[in-house]
């Protein structure tokens, strides 16, 4: 039989397929379908120190190859995850990374202060995609020292693992994630969505302006994963149009430990089981012992 499981940062996945974060609710949305303790570890929709109601409608938006999402971060705070919702993963024993955000450093740092360890929980996601407003809104992953700063922060106050979890909106991705292994982070998520509107040409108006996910997202993040593999050595979880086995494979085979699938659970709410019975069928076809051998092997 072959092995489905990774380890990251010391704990036992059983497999390497996660939900990519804010498109699995709080969990509980899929228990009536496949249960979350089939997943290698589930990611928290974003959250923050405080509640936050989020955008107006509309909130997401059909592309011809992804979808756009202005959801505006709608979650329901930290404390209240943790006192409604973990319990859930607490009883399916299911590993579980909190991915989570703010609009200041403060923020940043004051909402990972309260996480406390637990076996379950694998690693604190920073979705460094946000505004920081207190620099005129530029998001916080743009900019070097931002990250450098931010990272550092946020590592002295948890002793969590920290994943840095990139915007692929930048003119450098290397330096930024460069900043972000000299501050001390302990993986990474590539990518998050890029930034895009719509314009609607009956209404001559903007209808939207959001996050572009999908598969229009796969070849962009599948670079960053390459590259990013090829020059630090730190595990690297891949996200961007994963939706199917195959794409799933090329993540791994570019370089990462773990994939994150999100937009596909849009289209078919049974995508993420179906890779994971795919990719232990291909493993076994191949007669390949181990998914974790696969890492990287796309380098040669
Ligand atoms: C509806 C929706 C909500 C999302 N919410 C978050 C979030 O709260 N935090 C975050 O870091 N990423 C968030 N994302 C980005 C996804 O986690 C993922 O990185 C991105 O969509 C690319 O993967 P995909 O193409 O498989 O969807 C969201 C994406 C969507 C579509």
């Amino acid at each position: 039989m072959a092995s489905m499981s990774v380890k990251l940062f010391g704990k036992n996945l059983r497999n390497p397929v996660m939900n990519a974060s804010g498109t699995l609710g709080y969990g509980e949305e899929i228990e009536p379908l496949w249960g979350i303790e089939n997943l290698g570890a589930y990611v928290t929709k974003g959250l923050s120190l405080n509640p936050h109601n989020g955008n107006p409608t509309p909130r997401v938006w059909e592309e011809r190859q992804g979808l756009i999402n202005s959801i505006g971060l709608q979650n329901v705070g930290v404390d209240r995850f943790f006192n409604e919702y973990f319990p859930l993963f607490k009883k399916k024993k299911t590993p579980i990374i909190v991915n989570f955000f703010g609009f200041t450093e403060e923020e940043y740092v004051a909402c990972a202060r309260r996480i406390k360890p637990d076996n379950l929980i694998i690693a604190l996601e920073m979705n460094l995609s946000c505004p920081n407003v207190k620099q005129g809104g530029i998001s916080f992953g743009k900019d070097p020292e931002m990250v450098y700063k931010i990272v550092k922060e946020v590592k002295a106050v948890t002793r969590i693992p920290i994943i840095a979890k990139l915007t692929p909106e930048v003119r450098n991705l290397r330096e930024i994630a460069g900043a972000a292994y000299d501050a001390g982070v302990d993986g990474f998520t590539l990518l998050n969505t890029m930034p895009s509107l719509v314009v609607d040409i009956e209404k001559c108006s903007v209808p939207i302006r959001g996050g572009l996910s999908g598969p229009v997202l796969r070849p962009i993040a599948l670079k960053a994963v390459y590259e990013i593999f090829s020059s630090l050595h730190v595990p690297i979880l891949g996200s961007g149009g994963i939706m199917n086995y195959s794409d799933a494979l090329s993540f791994i085979m570019a370089g990462a430990c773990a994939v994150q699938v999100g937009t596909a659970t849009f289209v078919d709410p049974y995508t993420i089981p179906k890779i994971i019975q795919e990719l232990k069928n291909y493993l076994e076809q191949l007669r390949c012992p181990r998914i974790s051998d696969l890492t990287g092997v796309a380098h040669g």
